[in-house]
C-alpha cells in the first residue's frame, strides 16, 4: 500500500460529500476518484477533491489503484456496487440502510467475511462520546424500558417517499436509534409495529408506533413520523434502577436534569477507524457490516410487521 490510503466513493450525494471532506481532512488519504449514474454529480463532487469522476462504480473500480471503497447510494441501488468492490478485494464502508431486503445484504455480509476484508458501516452514532458515557452511567444496571423516536421531516431527496426506493423510515432513518438501542439494551426478541392508515399508494407510512420486546426481557418503544415541517425529537431514552438517560446525537439527559453535550466528533471517529482498519492498524470499528446486518434485520422486521399488520418474531 502506499503511504496514502486510496479511498473510492460510489454515489456522490448528501452523505458522499461528508465523507470525502472527513477524509480530505485525513493526511494519509487520498479521494481517489468518485463514482455516481448521474456522472454530473460526481464530477462536482470529484472536483471539490481533485480527483477523477466516474459514471458508473465498474470504471471506477476498473481505473485501479483503490485501498478501500466507500458506497453511499440510495437504499434501492445496493447489491452491484458492494459485490464487485469485493471481487476486487477491497475493504468496504456502506452507508446505511444496507438494501431494502435481508437477501442482499446477507450475500454481502458472506462474501466479506469469506474475503477476510475489513467492512464499515455508516452507523457514526456508536462514536458518541455521550454513547460511552451512557454505557458509564448504566454499568451494573439493565435497562428495563427503552423509547426509541424519530419524527422529523421528510429528508430532501426524491427517491426518500417511495417504499420501494428507501424501505420507509423505520428501515431508513430510525435505523440509528435502533441501533443504538441494540447497544444500550441488547438484542430484540418480538417488534408489532402500527402505522397510521396511509393515504398515497406507494408511498412510506407518515407515521408508526411500535412496541418491542427485547432478549433480556426489557420492554421496548419505537415511534416514527415525518409528517413535520421539521426535526422535532429523534433520539432514544432508557430507564434502569433508579436513572434515566436521554441520548441525542448531540447531547445526553440524565434524570431530565443534567446535560453532557457531546464532543461531536462522531462523524469524523467513523471514518477514521474504518481508515485505521484498512492500514492494517489495531482499529476500533464498531459496526462491521455483520454487526450493521443485526440491526438492518431488526428494521426489516419493524417494517414487515407494519405492511402485515401483525406481529413479527426475529427469529422467523
Ligand atoms: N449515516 C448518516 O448519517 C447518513 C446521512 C445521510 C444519508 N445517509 C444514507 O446515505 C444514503 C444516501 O443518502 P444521500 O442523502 O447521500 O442520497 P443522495 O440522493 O443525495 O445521493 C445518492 C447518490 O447516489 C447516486 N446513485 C444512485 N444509484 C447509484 C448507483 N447504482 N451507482 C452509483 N451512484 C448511484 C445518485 O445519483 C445520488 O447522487 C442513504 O441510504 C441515506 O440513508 C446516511
Amino acid at each position: 500500500m502506499s503511504p496514502l490510503t486510496r479511498v473510492g466513493i460510489v454515489g456522490a450525494g448528501n452523505v458522499a460529500a461528508r465523507h470525502a471532506d472527513v477524509l480530505s481532512g485525513f493526511p494519509d488519504v487520498q479521494i481517489a476518484g468518485i463514482a455516481d449514474t448521474d456522472l454530473s454529480k460526481a464530477e462536482s463532487l470529484a472536483a471539490k477533491h481533485g480527483s477523477p469522476a466516474y459514471g458508473s462504480h465498474a470504471d471506477l473500480l476498473s481505473a485501479g489503484g483503490l485501498d478501500a471503497v466507500y458506497v453511499c447510494v440510495p437504499p434501492f441501488a445496493h447489491g452491484s456496487a458492494e459485490l464487485d468492490v469485493l471481487s476486487c478485494d477491497l475493504p468496504l464502508f456502506v452507508e446505511k440502510p444496507l438494501s431494502l431486503d435481508l437477501e442482499t445484504a446477507e450475500s454481502i455480509a458472506t462474501e466479506i467475511e469469506r474475503r477476510s476484508l475489513p467492512s464499515a458501516v455508516g452507523h457514526h452514532w456508536r462514536y458518541l462520546g455521550i454513547l460511552d458515557q451512557a454505557r458509564e452511567l448504566l454499568e451494573g444496571r439493565p435497562v428495563r424500558l427503552a423509547l426509541g423516536h424519530w419524527l422529523d421531516k421528510v429528508p430532501p431527496v426524491a427517491w426518500w417517499l417511495r417504499q420501494d426506493r428507501s424501505g420507509g423510515q423505520i428501515v431508513e432513518q430510525a435505523v440509528h436509534v435502533l441501533d443504538l438501542a441494540r447497544v444500550l439494551v441488547g438484542e430484540v426478541a418480538m417488534v408489532h409495529a402500527v402505522p397510521a392508515e396511509n393515504t398515497a399508494e406507494g408511498e412510506v407510512d407518515r407515521a408508526t408506533a411500535a412496541v418491542m420486546r427485547f432478549a433480556g426481557g426489557a420492554a421496548g418503544l419505537l415511534a416514527t413520523s415525518c409528517l413535520l415541517s421539521q426535526k422535532h425529537r429523534v433520539g432514544l431514552e432508557v430507564c434502569a434502577e433508579g436513572i434515566a438517560l436521554e441520548l441525542t446525537e448531540t447531547r445526553l439527559l440524565v434524570d431530565g436534569e443534567r446535560v453532557i453535550e457531546d464532543d461531536g466528533r462522531a462523524k469524523t471517529r467513523v471514518d477514521r477507524e474504518f481508515i485505521d482498519a484498512v492500514q492494517g492498524k489495531d482499529a476500533d470499528v464498531r459496526s462491521t457490516y455483520r454487526e450493521a446486518l443485526r440491526t438492518h434485520r431488526l428494521a426489516l422486521a419493524l417494517a414487515r410487521s407494519a405492511a402485515e399488520r401483525r406481529p413479527v418474531m426475529l427469529d422467523e
